[in-house]
């Protein structure tokens, strides 16, 4: 009877520790082949919901996180979350990798593993028409909105003192358009491409590029848990989908160019 007992506790040791090696990370324990991506979906055409079609969240970054999976054996499964608390949760194991256009910063890669960069964009500040604001002097006493926990932010505040303007955040790249719209503030800086689908719908609205708020040098790229294996599988299919032309495809089919 004892040794029984034993087998069985031998038994179910090794499921259970074969299922923690299948795992990759811990955040998700439905299958072992399966990744959550933590994303922020209110970043078209990076991630976003079109609310007219249906709740599924959609992309670039979407369609490209399943390409790359496909190619190094996962599914990926995607989970919301505000931009600013993103990287806190894969350290916590909510999510076991992250996409949302971000950049790979220095102050993230010390709390994360990125890949090489998949695209890159440039920072455009959005105004209202009529608002005469076309470089940094004119932003002097101003309001500037920026999503929390971005590069946007990061390069707001930096200028900040030089640019003499006030510089609040917001969670969600929506709210700062509303804000926008509404006269809380003067202007708002986000992603070149994402700031075009705005500035195509809402035609009271005008984009300007202001040298000192562009700089984006460092480009988007996934980022995994530190020392995760998965940083070098997917930097290996990256390295393969800008070869075949499937990323550029990807590129055309979001963005509408190909770089
Ligand atoms: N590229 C910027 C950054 O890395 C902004 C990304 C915002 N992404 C989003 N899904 N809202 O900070």
């Amino acid at each position: 009877m004892k040794k029984y007992v034993g087998l069985i506790t031998a038994g179910v040791l090794s499921i259970g520790m074969l299922a923690g090696c299948n795992n990759a990370n811990g955040a998700n324990a439905k299958s072992s082949k399966t990744l959550v991506m933590g994303t922020s979906a209110d970043y078209k055409p990076y991630e976003y919901v079109d609310t007219t079609k249906s709740d599924k969240i959609i992309g670039f970054d979407i369609d490209l996180a399943n390409e790359l999976a496909k190619r190094t054996g996962y599914k990926i499964e995607v989970k919301d979350l505000d931009f600013n608390s993103l990287i806190t949760a894969m350290k916590g194991g909510k999510v076991d990798m992250v996409m949302a256009g971000m950049n790979a910063t220095p102050e993230r890669k010390q709390n994360a593993d990125f890949t090489q960069p998949y695209f890159s964009d440039k920072n455009e500040v959005i105004v209202k028409k009529g608002s005469n604001i076309k470089s940094l002097a004119d932003l002097k006493g101003k309001t500037i909105g920026v999503q929390a926990g971005t590069v946007q932010e990061s390069i707001a505040k930096a200028v900040a003192k030089k640019g003499g303007y006030t510089v609040q955040n917001r969670n969600r790249v929506p709210e700062l358009i509303e804000e926008l719209k509404a006269g809380r503030f003067d202007a708002v800086i986000i992603e070149q491409s994402v700031a075009a689908g705005y500035l195509n719908n809402l035609k009271d609205l005008n984009g300007v590029l202001i040298n000192d708020f562009i700089d984006n040098t460092t480009g988007s790229a996934i980022a995994f848990p530190k020392n995760s294996q998965l940083t070098p599988k997917f930097n290996e299919a990256i390295t393969e989908v800008k070869k075949d032309g499937t990323l550029n495809k990807l590129v055309k089919k979001w963005f509408g160019i190909s770089k």
